[in-house]
């Protein structure tokens, strides 16, 4: 089973009131990004690909964390039934299988560190992982941008680790590809994306 466009807006507009923050935007951005570039290939659902963006930092609500909102989200979903919308809480902080490739903190118990772990080792990824790690890549809170943009916003605030490169290497590949399915730059596919790089 998998969450309606109305269900993931009712659990998003529920986990801002638990944990307000600038993530709920951003969390609208990456929905619309995944739908907009879903409806250019024929292969993916449109209104799968925005509700899974919807809820892909849904792990948010329980608090202020770090990489626990990625298992806290997984149990969210995990909890209704919507396996892949679980999945895509863990794998869009994965674009490289290996939890060792990690930006974040490990706030969660050693069995939770395992469990994450081993999923991400062992997930078998398929085109909505793919388009919500590069969404996730695209959206600022603000609205959408260039992904060097988001990069050097991202490693501002969580620093530079030893995979830093290697995971923006991987999203530009998943851009690549994209842009294939597409046949166009995802960039037309955002609006004001342009003008959002240069503000
Ligand atoms: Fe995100």
């Amino acid at each position: 089973m998998e969450p309606t466009c109305e269900a993931a807006e009712r659990a998003l507009e529920e986990a801002s009131k638990s944990n307000p923050g600038a993530w709920v935007d951003h969390s609208r951005y990456v929905a619309r990004a995944c739908r907009n570039i879903a409806l250019r290939c024929p292969h993916l659902d449109a209104g799968r690909a925005y509700a899974l963006g919807l809820l892909h930092d849904i792990g948010r609500y329980a608090g202020i964390s770090s990489e626990r909102h990625l298992i806290d989200g997984y149990r969210y979903c995990a909890e209704r039934g919507w396996a892949q919308a679980a999945q895509i809480c863990i794998s869009h902080a994965f674009m490289i299988q290996d939890i060792e490739t990690s930006i974040g903190v490990f706030d969660v118990s050693a069995e939770d560190y395992q469990f994450m772990k081993n999923f991400v080792a062992s997930a078998v990824y398929d085109d909505y992982d793919r388009l919500v790690q590069l969404c996730d890549a695209l959206a600022l809170p603000t609205g959408f941008c260039l992904l060097e943009k988001r990069f050097v916003d991202v490693a501002i605030r969580y620093g530079v680790h030893p995979f830093t490169v290697d995971r923006w290497k991987k999203i530009l590949e998943i851009k690549a590809l994209f842009e294939r399915w597409t046949g166009t730059s995802i960039y037309s596919l955002l609006p004001g994306a342009v003008e959002n790089s240069f503000c």
